[in-house]
């Protein structure tokens, strides 16, 4: 397998990884959310507003031959915006970007981390050691998952 590097967000990665996540949205997403749903989200990750996100949070892209394939972010004890280019997907870049999100909220003390799952993703997060705690309910941005993990 290719090296994966994980590193810190910069600003030149955002319109990749703007891409990325329209993509995923509009392929992946679209399967179970309906159309304006996935409309509100694309305006969410447009690249000026991931630029933004990124100066309170903290945000991480996964690299593979100097391009952004992945993308994840966490604040305080809550992780967002995990995305992994469509044409990787199955191939450890989310697992990876999960534990690094991971590492980095244990190095802060926190003791258990939670997310709001995508419908279609609630799976890889069960098998990222998460638990199902309730349903969210958004207008806006529709139905998800509150999932929490204690981090040991
Ligand atoms: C969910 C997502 C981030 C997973 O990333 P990925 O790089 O494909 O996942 P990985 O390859 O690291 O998968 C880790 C394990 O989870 C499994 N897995 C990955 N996605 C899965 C899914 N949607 N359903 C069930 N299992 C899944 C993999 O098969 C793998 O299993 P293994 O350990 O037996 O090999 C990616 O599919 C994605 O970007 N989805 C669309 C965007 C989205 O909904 N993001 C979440 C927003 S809350």
């Amino acid at each position: 397998m290719k090296k994966i590097i994980i590193r810190n967000f910069e600003p030149n990665d955002a319109a990749s990884a703007a891409e990325i996540i329209r993509n995923n949205l509009l392929t992946i997403n679209a399967r179970k959310y309906p159309e304006q749903i996935i409309q509100n989200l694309i305006k969410i990750y447009s690249a000026d507003d991931l630029i933004r996100q990124s100066s309170n949070k903290t945000m991480i892209v996964a690299i593979m031959n100097d391009k952004v394939i992945g993308i994840g972010s966490l604040l305080n004890d809550f992780i967002s915006t995990v995305f992994v280019n469509i044409h990787h997907h199955g191939t450890g870049i989310g697992r990876k970007i999960m534990n690094t999100l991971e590492l980095i909220a244990k190095e802060n003390n926190i003791k258990t981390i939670s997310l709001h799952a995508s419908i279609n993703a609630i799976n890889f997060y069960e098998m990222q050691g998460y638990q199902v705690v309730s349903n969210v309910e958004s207008e806006d941005f529709g139905k998800s998952i509150l999932m929490k993990k204690d981090l040991l």
